[in-house]
């Protein structure tokens, strides 16, 4: 109802949908800078959307403005020239809105100060906090946040809280502060907003980077490249195998999606070719340029196949063999980094052995029994340390451990920068070295997160365009 008191706000009235949907539609395909990089969260709501609702619960919607109140004996024409003029006000609104969803305006300080200015407009002395209780991935008072407002969340689940924190709390925190880092040059710039902060983060994580290299780099041995070049490693495409139930063939078979490595357009595909030699019983894997793979993948939705006889392997086998503790793995492939391009090799017994050795004695406890969620216990992967090889364990736990002496780098470094020993820790409010040292871990933290999703025995291998590690999490390393 216009009038009387009670305006109603514009997300009450008309919004420009389709802008504000096509935006939010745009947002899934935006990977570089967005804050959803930051860390998976599931359920993640897009921030055109959410900036969208805030604004348009903020600002009134034009029926309810004093001069557009309907006057008593109101004609039909004067009636026509208010509801027009009411329209026009809303147009002017809507186009505010939809520059205000566009991802480029994100950081536009024009557009935020327009947006802003309606806001400060409808609530002259200032606006409400924002609460959102359920934050999740924290769109919501993130945008709140940009719009200017205060932004207050909370959340039942201990990750949404500290992306919470990461993205929202801990920037404007440390805003304008120059890095600490000895090795960053303090006169580069003037270090605004949070460009301090974010420059010692690739500092100190480059550090953790070089000192796990010296520490546990002899796990990762160069290839050899088809001239005999030593090329970088990226990733090994692993088999996991089962012993066949076919007694005619007694050994162990792989059990593989698809044998396909690349399948490049307008170039040969790469594949891998099993080669059975049935007198040893072995099964050697062959890399093959052009053509296609010889037969489909060993395993699908509907169970597996033996490869040396083509007897079924039904879920039930692997299951059980897997409970019993007999399944084992072969590695296929290496992938190493090309010239612009992937470059696929043979396994070796070296790259083999450099990752299954050295396994940390770390016991990270039981997966949750939850068969819908949850799959791997139903075929004996039944602790978190068994989703990993020995090498992925390892490179996994010396992260972690460095993380504990990069937070002491901090706090010397932060100390020798100027700033005062505060005792704080994440949550409180603090801004000395002790909370500098928590923050930027926090974030070299969540990086050893994206670790934990690439690096595990069921990441896979997308072998379209990307070329690169599928993550358990669907996330996708930009290339
Ligand atoms: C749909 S998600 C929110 C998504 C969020 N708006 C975003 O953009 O990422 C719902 C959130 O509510 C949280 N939640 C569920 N029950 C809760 C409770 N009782 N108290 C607090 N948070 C709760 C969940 O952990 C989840 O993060």
């Amino acid at each position: 109802m216009a009038g009387g008191g009670y305006r109603p706000k514009l997300i009450e009235v008309a919004l420009p949908l389709a802008a504000i949907n096509a935006e939010a539609a745009r947002e899934k395909s935006i990977r570089h800078g967005h804050p959803s990089t930051l860390h998976l969260w599931w359920a993640r709501r897009p921030l055109a959307a959410a900036r969208a609702v805030i604004w348009a619960s903020l600002v009134d919607d034009p029926s309810g403005y004093d001069e557009f109140t309907e006057p008593d004996g109101e004609t039909e024409d004067e009636r026509a020239g208010r509801l027009g003029r009411i329209d026009a006000e809303r147009q002017r609104l809507f186009g505010i809105l939809e520059r205000l969803v566009k991802w480029e305006n994100s950081n536009n300080p024009d557009v935020l100060a327009e947006a802003r200015a309606e806001i400060d407009r409808c609530f002259p002395d200032g606006p409400p906090p924002v609460l959102d209780p359920f934050a999740g991935g924290g769109a919501i008072p993130l945008e709140a946040q940009r719009l200017g407002l205060t932004a207050l969340a909370g959340d039942l689940n201990p990750v949404a809280v500290l992306i919470n924190k990461a993205m929202i709390e801990i920037p404007p925190r440390f805003a304008g502060m120059p890095p600490v880092h000895p090795g960053i040059d303090k006169t580069l710039t003037t270090w605004e907003r949070a460009q301090g902060l974010a420059a010692d983060i690739e500092a100190y994580g480059q550090w953790m980077r070089d000192e796990a290299k010296r520490r546990i780099g002899h796990l990762y041995p160069d290839a050899t490249g088809p001239d005999g070049e030593k090329l970088t490693p990226i990733a090994w495409i692993w088999a996991r195998t089962v012993e066949s139930p076919d007694p005619s063939w007694s050994g162990h078979v792989p059990l593989v999606a698809s044998w396909t490595l690349a399948k490049r357009p307008g170039k040969p595909t790469v594949w891998i070719e099993p080669v059975i030699d049935r007198n040893s019983r072995l099964i050697m894997y062959a890399i093959r340029e052009g053509g296609e793979p010889l037969t489909k993948g060993t395993v699908d939705r509907g169970g597996g196949r033996c490869i040396a006889s083509g007897a079924a392997i039904p879920f039930s086998h692997i299951r059980a063999e897997g409970l019993a503790g007999r399944h084992a793995t072969r590695l296929m492939a290496i992938v190493a980094e090309g010239d612009r391009t992937r470059t696929y090799l043979p396994s070796s017994a070296e790259a083999e052995e450099a990752a299954t050795t050295s396994l940390p004695n770390v016991s990270l406890g039981a997966i949750h029994v939850n068969p819908r969620d949850f799959k791997t216990p139903g075929y004996g992967i039944t602790t978190w340390e068994e989703l990993f090889t020995a090498r992925q364990l390892t490179a996994l736990t010396t992260f972690s451990g460095l993380l504990g002496e990069v937070a002491k780098k901090v706090k010397s470094d932060a100390i020798e920068a100027g700033l005062t020993v505060d005792g704080r820790r994440l949550h409180e409010d603090g801004r000395g070295a002790d909370a500098y040292a928590a923050a930027v871990i926090t974030y070299l933290a969540f990086v050893i997160d994206k670790c934990a999703d690439y690096w595990s025995t069921i990441a896979g291998w997308d072998n379209t365009k990307g070329e690169t590690v599928r993550t358990l999490s669907g996330d996708r390393r930009s290339r």
